[in-house]
């Protein structure tokens, strides 16, 4: 069935405002997906500060791991006031484990949990959890079933449209998730044979839109532009949309599609001073929780940033490889002198993704 919500979107404008999920209202409908080793908090808060941004989720944090309070898992969810609204992604097979973790992290006042079934790599989908889950009907349920009864806070579901083009469960599980208690789903349009490859299946995505009754289903998969946004909402009815990869390649794109919801001049250029500060608050923030160790946290997003930030192609190679507060300052002083001087617009940032056939990922 088409949601309600649905039908409001179809024009050529990206529906606007506010999304209610579960009791949850979050202020805008375009949000920032989940990118491990990336949407940390230092990410998260630089983009909210650019506007526009309705909901932030973690990157994936294991539940056992989250449970045994291990360093690593426990800095994934740093949070602070002003990284709000957030989800907690959480992944693993166990249904009592997901659920005690569900319920920690609500006893430890987050307000929002996001179960991953969509992660292809082999490592996630060997031990049962990531896209593996979706496999499996009456597990995937239970786990689902299980996570939602622990909790009073909203719990949504991440997934692929299903493990190959032979295996399409989401609009199925989507429609059993709905019944079992989750507040939304979020859709990536395409397979977990496809990994990264391929192209965004809309029509696939539209079939979870109209397979569930009420909840909000979430669009994702190569939104870079507004007019990718504007495209996805019209073609497939979803009621939000989630931004990876985009939102580094453009930091601006939830303001600018905040503003185009609104019949808003979006098209704007952000000033040399903006972009450099982008750049300059990004390893700032990252600094306040990860110290000396961000001048290899900051490296990878080098590729991202380049060209959006007008960064010289010999300065992105530095920014690659360097490894102190102060090489960071001079690097962002001579970007701000040179700025603009790069010809290239396109992205030297590479997914990096592990070789060979997606069966050995
Ligand atoms: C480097 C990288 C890390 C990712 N980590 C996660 C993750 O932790 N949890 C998750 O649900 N999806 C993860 N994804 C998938 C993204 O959330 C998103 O579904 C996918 O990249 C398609 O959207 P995009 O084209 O807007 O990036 C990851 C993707 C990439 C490229």
């Amino acid at each position: 069935m088409m949601n309600a919500q649905s039908s409001a979107n179809e024009t050529d404008q990206p529906a606007s405002r506010e999304i209610r999920i579960g009791d949850r209202v979050l202020p805008s409908r375009f949000f920032l997906a989940p990118l491990a080793g990336y949407t940390h908090l230092a990410f998260r808060t630089a983009i909210r500060e650019l506007g526009g941004l309705g909901l932030a989720t973690t990157d994936l944090v294991h539940a056992t791991s989250l449970l045994s309070k291990n360093r690593k898992s426990l800095e994934l969810i740093a949070t602070n006031e002003i990284d709000r609204p957030l989800s907690i992604q959480i992944f693993g097979s166990k249904p009592d484990v997901l659920a005690a973790a569900a319920l920690w992290l609500e006893d430890h006042g987050y307000t929002g949990v996001d179960i991953n079934m969509g992660c292809p790599m082999a490592k996630v989908n060997g031990q049962g959890g990531g896209a593996r889950i979706t496999c499996e009907y009456d597990s995937a349920c239970e786990l689902v079933s299980r996570v939602v009864n622990a909790v009073k806070i909203p719990v949504t579901v991440k997934m692929r449209l299903g493990w190959d083009r032979d295996k399409l469960t989401a609009p199925e599980l989507a429609a059993a998730f709905e019944q079992l208690g989750a507040a939304a789903i979020t859709i990536h349009g395409r397979t977990r044979a496809q990994g990264f490859g391929g192209s965004v299946d809309m029509d696939g995505i539209r079939q979870v839109v109209e397979a569930v009754e009420k909840i909000p289903v979430v669009g994702n998969g190569d939104v870079r532009s507004v007019k990718d946004a504007q495209s996805m909402q019209k073609t497939t009815g979803c009621d939000a949309i989630a931004i990876g990869r985009g939102a580094m390649l453009d930091p601006w794109l939830f303001r600018r599609l905040e503003l185009a919801s609104q019949s808003k001049d979006w098209d704007f250029e952000p000033t040399p001073d903006e972009q450099v500060h982008f750049l300059r608050r990004h390893f700032r923030l990252m600094t306040g929780q990860h110290e000396e160790y961000s001048c290899k946290l900051f490296r990878k997003f080098a590729g991202w940033y380049g060209a959006r930030l007008g960064i010289p192609e010999d300065l992105e190679n530095r920014l690659r490889r360097f490894d102190s507060f102060d090489e960071f300052e001079s690097i962002a002083d001579e970007i701000r002198l040179r700025h603009g001087e790069r010809e290239s617009t396109v992205a030297t940032a590479l997914v990096k993704v592990p070789n060979g056939p997606v069966e050995r990922w």
